[in-house]
């Protein structure tokens, strides 16, 4: 049986885990990284450690099997991410800026990200200042557990004021982009990779 409950520091390596094992549009990325921490170091690390009032993991006998993470005030996280999170590394993961995009290696790729990350639009900002990230590994897919928790992380939201959450996922994951629409999101916008920005009004 799952069971839904913040997350805490000690979750931390399972957060990381889940997150390269979800990282190819849902599938797991383990053999596209040759440095396994990198993907959680972007996209799992930073929430656990500044909005962990908004980290949620799934849990059964096995171990946890899933995580919700968000931010209520992106622009806020970001400001934060540049001053107490991407600088340490950034001196650990080398600038690939002089290899030409269409060269790079997935993990230049994320290095290059950590070092120009991309800022939220601010237009979207305005009507949804949070954001999510949600991955459940296989055998906890397709329960109900993954709208089950993003309504657990809506309700923390809305407590703390949230007006909309906004997120990005990938033009390859039509299956994350399916669940987003079922449960009520609508397209925002789509960029030339096929990436899409959806929102929801909370
Ligand atoms: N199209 C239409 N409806 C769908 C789809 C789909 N592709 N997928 C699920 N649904 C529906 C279900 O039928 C269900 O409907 P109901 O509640 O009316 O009966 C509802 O959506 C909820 O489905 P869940 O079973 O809760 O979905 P699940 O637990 O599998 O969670 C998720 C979905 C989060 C995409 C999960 O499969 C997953 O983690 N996949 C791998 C990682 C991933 O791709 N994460 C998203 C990355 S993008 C980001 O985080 C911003």
């Amino acid at each position: 049986m799952f069971e839904i409950r913040p997350a805490s520091p000690a979750d931390r390596a399972a957060l990381y885990r889940i997150c390269l094992e979800t990282a190819d549009s849902g599938a797991d990325a383990t053999g596209l990284y040759r440095d396994p921490l990198l993907v959680g170091h972007i996209y799992a690390g930073p929430y656990l450690e500044f909005a962990p009032d908004f980290a949620f993991v799934l849990k059964d006998g096995a171990g946890v099997g899933g995580y919700v993470i968000g931010v209520l005030d992106t622009a806020a996280f970001e400001e934060r991410l540049e001053r107490e999170w991407w600088p340490g590394l950034r001196s650990r993961y080398l600038d690939p800026a002089d290899v030409p995009p269409g060269e790079r290696t997935p993990d230049e790729r994320l290095a290059h990200l950590l070092h120009h990350p991309q800022r939220a639009d601010p237009a979207v900002l305005a009507g949804y200042p949070s954001h999510l990230h949600i991955d459940l590994l296989p055998g906890a897919q397709g329960e109900g557990h993954g709208r089950r928790m993003l309504e657990r992380l809506f309700t923390a939201l809305r407590e703390a004021g949230s007006p909309g959450v906004h997120l990005g996922v990938g033009g390859r994951n039509t299956r994350a982009q399916g669940f987003y629409r079922h449960v009520g999101f609508r397209e925002l916008a789509r960029s030339p990779s096929g990436a899409i920005t959806m929102v929801l009004g909370l």
